[in-house]
C-alpha cells in the first residue's frame, strides 16, 4: 500500500516567525499517522524547522547534483541532510522555467538526492499551451523518461504531476484529466522501473490544491498525495488537506 503523502512547498516564503505554523501541522500529523506530512521551507529555515522536532518531515526545495565545489549559492545533498532535510523537491517548474533546468539536470539532482539517502520528489507538468495543443501526455511522458533515474527505488522516489497553468492560479484540471495523466505516469514508471517498483512509487498531484478541492483530487486512483504551495503556508489552510487525505484512508 502506498502511504498518502501531503507535502507543503513554501517556496520563497516564510521567516522564523512562520515556523509557528508547524505546531498546528504537527498536531494534525500526529493525529493522522497514516499520512506522511512534509514541509519544504526555504533552506535557511530547514535547521530551525528540524529543531522543532515535530511529526512533520522536513524537506528541501532543490538540491545540487554535485557533492561539493564551485557552485555559488547552491546546496548539496549532504548539506541539506546535515541541516535536517530527509527529502528534496527537484525539477519544480519554477526552477525548470526560471533557472532553465533540463530533464538531464533534474535527473542528476534526483540521483544525488537518492544516493545521499534522501527521497527525491521529481516534478513534471505541461504548460497551458502544450495542453491546448493536445501535447500534455507526450510532454509529461518525456519528462518522466528524462527526469526519473533508471534505478530509482520506491522508497527514494516520489513523482509530482504539476500542470504549470494550475500552479498558483486557482485553476485545477478536471478529475478525468488527472486520472488519465496519473495512470499514464504510472505506466511509464512501470516501463522504466519495473511493475513492482512503479506500483509502490507515490505520485502526487500539485497545482492549486486547497481545502475545497483536496478530497476530490486525492480520491483519484493513482493520486497518492499532494504537493501544495499557497495552501501550505498556514496551519489553517494546510491542516484541512491533511484531514482530507486521512479521511480517504
Ligand atoms: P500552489 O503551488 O499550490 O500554490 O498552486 C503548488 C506548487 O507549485 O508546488
Amino acid at each position: 500500500m502506498r502511504r498518502t503523502l501531503i507535502a507543503g512547498n513554501w517556496k520563497m516564503n516564510g521567516s522564523r516567525a512562520a515556523l509557528a505554523e508547524l505546531a498546528g501541522m504537527a498536531a494534525a500529523a500526529a493525529e493522522h499517522p497514516g499520512v506522511d506530512v512534509v514541509v519544504c521551507p526555504p533552506a535557511t529555515l530547514i535547521a530551525a524547522a528540524r529543531d522543532a522536532r515535530s511529526d512533520v518531515i522536513i524537506g528541501a526545495q532543490d538540491c545540487h547534483a554535485a557533492a561539493a565545489g564551485p557552485y555559488t549559492g547552491c546546496l548539496s545533498a549532504a548539506m541539506l541532510i546535515e541541516a535536517g532535510a530527509t527529502l528534496s523537491i527537484v525539477g519544480h517548474s519554477e526552477r525548470r522555467t526560471g533557472q532553465h533546468e533540463t530533464d538531464a539536470e533534474v535527473r542528476a539532482k534526483a540521483i544525488a538526492v537518492m544516493a545521499a539517502g534522501m527521497t527525491a520528489i521529481v516534478c513534471v507538468g505541461e504548460t497551458e499551451a502544450q495542453r491546448d495543443a493536445g501535447d500534455a501526455m507526450p510532454v509529461v511522458a518525456a519528462q518522466v523518461a528524462g527526469s526519473v533515474p533508471d534505478d530509482a527505488t520506491a522508497d527514494r522516489l516520489v513523482v509530482a504531476y504539476e500542470p504549470l497553468w494550475a500552479i498558483g492560479t486557482g485553476r485545477v484540471p478536471s478529475i478525468a484529466d488527472v486520472t488519465e495523466m496519473h495512470a499514464m505516469i504510472r505506466t511509464r514508471l512501470s516501463a522504466k522501473l519495473g511493475a513492482e517498483t512503479a506500483a509502490a512509487v507515490r505520485i502526487l498531484y500539485g497545482g492549486s490544491m486547497n481545502a475545497g478541492n483536496a478530497a476530490a483530487l486525492l480520491a483519484v486512483a493513482d493520486v497518492d498525495g499532494g504537493l501544495v504551495g499557497g495552501a501550505s503556508l498556514t496551519a489553517d489552510a494546510f491542516v484541512p488537506i491533511i484531514r482530507a487525505a486521512a479521511a480517504l484512508g
